[in-house]
This record gives structure tokens, C-alpha cells and sequence, in this order.
């Protein structure tokens, strides 16, 4: 088999086989088949897409390019979530601590920030002590015992898809929807968990800008969760504004902790913010073991949405899930006392309010460029191997649909970087488009779908 055969095939639409695509991922990821060709190869799958067959091949042969997590050990469903990503997605961590404190496991691998988005990894390592980077054994023992875990991608976990996600990214060939789906379900399929929910975000801060390339992707990976005998269910969400009040790493976390200490319903916790933490939480508690049990044999599909809904509410209500907030930072070495004194996390040297420039209402933002000032102040990094500064980002005091006038407090700006403060002040304000008259909002879920 020869790599330049299966180039010339793709370029002229022709289906590959299942042998012929591990030759592809195999290859490239001991070294083989060199980066141009691989190159050539991603922008010709990026100009004649492959099929389902095809993409399933792909997702499998990314999985099993390494490490395949066995979390048997683990009694019950296990259940994990991911994001496709976006900016101020916080969600995990305040879904973590509620699901498991639900007596739900829920085994989870996420990422780093890049470009725009932000990662969660990189937030929690904002908690002083707390290290995401932790061995297989002691992965399952958290799970096990706290019934949360959340680690890094290590190394032998999907080696293909890291090697390939990285030449992509200096391609022009990320936003594909097969290369997309087998990217994501490759990391969920190696990491192990039995019932997965996708948040495929939706706008202009996301990879997929509209609701029917959304929802192509969502369908895309819930085929391959199906023929890889996965639970998937997929939520598609609004990325046409930050989500919450924050966009950053440890002002994130604090808004994720809030949640967990005042409720969905306080204002002081954004309304976006906890209708997705609540929705995520329902549709996991709903693919849980939760309700595979005698006492709801003749419930209702809907008395069961509505019961998921009511114990998530009860257990944050009761305290249950900060609780479990504690125990799960203090499980991978972090200082859980964060929790009840935010001046322990990392604070910047710059606090800088930013005022509005003009009168009106809020229309319109461009997300992707909220993330970039963000990113400009620290809180993100444009290439992998770039430090991020924790303390930096952005706190937003208005929302679309909100009145604003000119001079009137807007968001806060942290850095450690003085520099950069004003540059970083006209971005944000340029992102947004403000109106004479309030339009009305989108609903932040857009939809849900769930495998039949
Ligand atoms: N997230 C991933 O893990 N992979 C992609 O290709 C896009 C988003």
C-alpha cells in the first residue's frame, strides 16, 4: 500500500477502505508517512469529505492508536461530557461535582485552551496544588471514590489524533465534520465512558457557526457512537455570545463555584450559565443508571425529565454538590479551602474597568473576538507549548439585550501585562454592535437530541 495511492484516491471522491485508512493514521503516527503527505491527505478529506463508513473507520483507528482506558473496575454507567468548545465554557465544573454527587461516576478527559477557546484543564490548574496530569490507576481510584475525576489527555490516549489535530491546525483543515467527529469521539471512545453527552456548540465563537452545520456534526457523532456501541446524546447550544460573566481561568472557576453555592435560580449566577450547567446535568442524570431501576418502571419518559431535572436542583440545593467540589480538587492535590476563600487563587497585578463607548442596546458580539482579548491578556496562548497567565481575563457586567450607556461600567479587565490593557480595551468594545431598540435573545439551547 502507498501513501501517494490513497492521496490520489481521496482527491478523486473515491471511498477508502478500513485497511487503507489505518494505513493513514498508523503510518503518520509511528512516523512513516511524512507531514506533506499527511497534509495533502487532511485537505483532500477536508474538499470531498468522507462518508459514515469511512469516518467510523478513521474515529476507530485514531482510538485505538494507543492507550484504551478500561474503566470495567468502575461499577455502573460511567458517563462523560464534551464540549466542541467555545468561549467562557466553564460548564464542567460545576457539572462534575453535580453529577457525582449524585452517586453518578463520571470519568472525564479534557483539554487545553487553544486560539479562542478556552480549555478546562487549563482552568483547574489555576487551583493552587490541584495537577490533572495523573496515572491511569489513580484516574479510576478517583473515580471510584469521589465518583469525579478530570485529567489530562496523557500522552498514550489517542497519540494519532494529537499528532493530527496539531497539523491541522497549521493547515486550514480543523473545521471538517468528519475530522472533527472522529477527533472528539476517537479521545471519548479511548478514555472509556459508556454514556457520553455532546454540547456542539453553535455561532460565532464556535467552530460550527450555524444551527444545520451543528447539527450535521452532532448526527455525525452520534453515528459513530452508535456503530461504537456508545451511548451518545448531543445538545446543541448558543455560541453567539461568551457563556456566562467570565471569560478567563480562575475568574472562571469562582463563577463555576458560585453556581454551586448560590443556585440556578440566584442572581448572582448568569442566566445562560445555569440553564446549560442544568440541561447538561439532566440529560447526563437521564443516561445514568438513575432510572434503570424497578421503582421507575412505569414512569414516563417526561416524569423522568422532570424527576432528572428536580434531584439536580435538590442536590446543589442541599450543598451536595460543592461538597463534592471539595473533595474532588482536594483528590487531585489541589487546596480545596479555594472554595470558601477565592484570595486564594492566583490574582493579577492589573485591574482595569472598562466604561461603554456608546449608547444603545447590545445587539450583537463577535465571540471569537472576546476570546481574542482574552487571550491578549494572558488568558489564552495561540501556539500548544505557550503559557498561560491564570489570574488574567475578562469579567462582562452586560449581556445582548442589555441597554447600555456611554460611560457606564462594562467588564473588568485582568493582566499582568500593562502593555497591552488599552489594545486589548478596543477589541473588546469593538466586538461588540449595539441597536436603538432591544431585539429580543436566543434561548441558549438550541436542541436536544437524543439517541433512539
Ligand atoms: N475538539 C477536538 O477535540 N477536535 C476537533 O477537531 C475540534 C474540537
Amino acid at each position: 500500500m502507498r501513501m501517494y495511492d490513497i492521496i490520489d484516491k481521496k482527491k478523486y471522491k473515491k471511498k477508502l477502505s478500513d485497511e487503507e485508512i489505518r494505513f493513514v493514521v498508523d503510518g503518520y503516527t509511528e512516523g512513516s508517512i511524512p507531514d506533506y503527505q499527511m497534509a495533502a491527505f487532511l485537505m483532500a478529506v477536508w474538499c470531498n469529505g468522507m462518508d459514515e463508513e469511512e469516518t467510523l473507520s478513521l474515529t476507530m483507528a485514531m482510538a485505538h492508536s494507543g492507550d484504551m482506558l478500561d474503566l470495567s473496575m468502575i461499577p455502573g454507567t460511567k458517563v462523560d461530557k464534551h464540549s466542541t468548545g467555545g468561549v467562557g465554557d466553564k460548564t464542567t465544573l460545576s457539572v462534575g461535582p453535580i453529577i457525582a454527587s449524585l452517586g453518578i461516576p463520571m470519568a472525564k478527559m479534557s483539554g487545553r485552551g487553544l486560539g479562542h477557546t478556552g480549555g478546562t484543564i487549563d482552568k483547574l490548574d489555576s487551583i493552587p496544588g490541584f495537577s490533572s496530569d495523573i496515572s491511569d490507576e489513580r484516574f479510576i481510584e478517583i473515580v471510584k471514590t469521589v465518583g469525579f475525576c478530570d485529567a489530562s489527555q496523557t500522552k498514550d490516549l489517542a497519540p494519532a489524533d494529537k499528532k493530527i489535530y496539531a497539523l491541522r491546525d497549521v493547515t486550514a483543515t480543523v473545521d471538517d465534520y468528519s475530522l472533527i467527529a472522529s477527533s472528539i469521539m476517537s479521545k471519548k471512545i479511548a478514555s472509556g465512558a459508556d454514556a457520553i453527552l455532546l454540547d456542539v456548540k453553535c455561532g460565532n465563537g464556535a467552530f460550527m457557526q450555524d444551527v444545520s452545520s451543528a447539527r450535521k456534526l452532532a448526527e455525525c457523532m452520534m453515528n459513530i457512537g452508535k456503530l461504537s456501541n456508545r451511548q451518545v446524546n448531543c445538545m446543541i447550544t448558543d455560541m453567539n455570545e461568551p457563556l456566562g460573566n467570565t471569560v478567563g481561568n480562575s475568574i472562571e472557576v469562582i463563577e463555576a463555584i458560585d453556581l454551586l453555592k448560590y443556585g440556578f435560580d440566584s442572581d448572582k449566577v448568569d442566566k445562560r450559565y445555569s440553564d446549560i450547567v442544568l440541561y447538561v446535568c439532566r440529560e447526563m442524570v437521564l443516561m445514568s443508571d438513575i432510572f434503570k431501576n424497578e421503582k421507575y418502571e412505569n414512569t414516563t419518559e417526561e416524569e423522568k425529565i422532570l424527576e432528572a431535572e428536580r434531584i439536580v436542583r435538590e442536590t446543589v440545593e442541599q450543598g451536595k454538590a460543592l461538597q463534592k467540589m471539595k473533595e474532588f480538587i482536594a483528590a487531585e492535590g489541589g487546596d480545596s479551602n479555594v472554595v470558601n476563600d477565592y484570595s486564594l487563587l492566583p490574582k493579577a497585578k492589573y485591574i482595569y474597568e472598562v466604561t461603554f463607548d456608546r449608547d444603545g442596546y447590545l445587539d450583537s458580539v463577535d465571540t471569537k473576538e472576546v476570546g481574542m482579548a482574552s487571550l491578549m491578556l494572558g488568558a489564552g496562548r495561540l501556539k500548544k507549548e505557550e503559557e498561560i497567565d491564570s489570574a488574567a481575563g475578562i469579567r462582562l457586567y452586560k449581556h445582548l439585550g442589555d441597554k447600555v450607556n456611554k460611560g457606564e461600567k462594562f467588564a473588568t479587565l485582568y493582566t499582568n501585562k500593562e502593555e497591552i490593557i488599552k489594545e486589548a480595551e478596543v477589541r473588546l468594545l469593538n466586538a461588540y454592535k449595539v441597536s436603538e431598540k432591544a431585539n429580543s435573545t436566543k434561548n441558549v439551547i438550541i436542541d436536544i437530541i437524543r439517541q433512539v
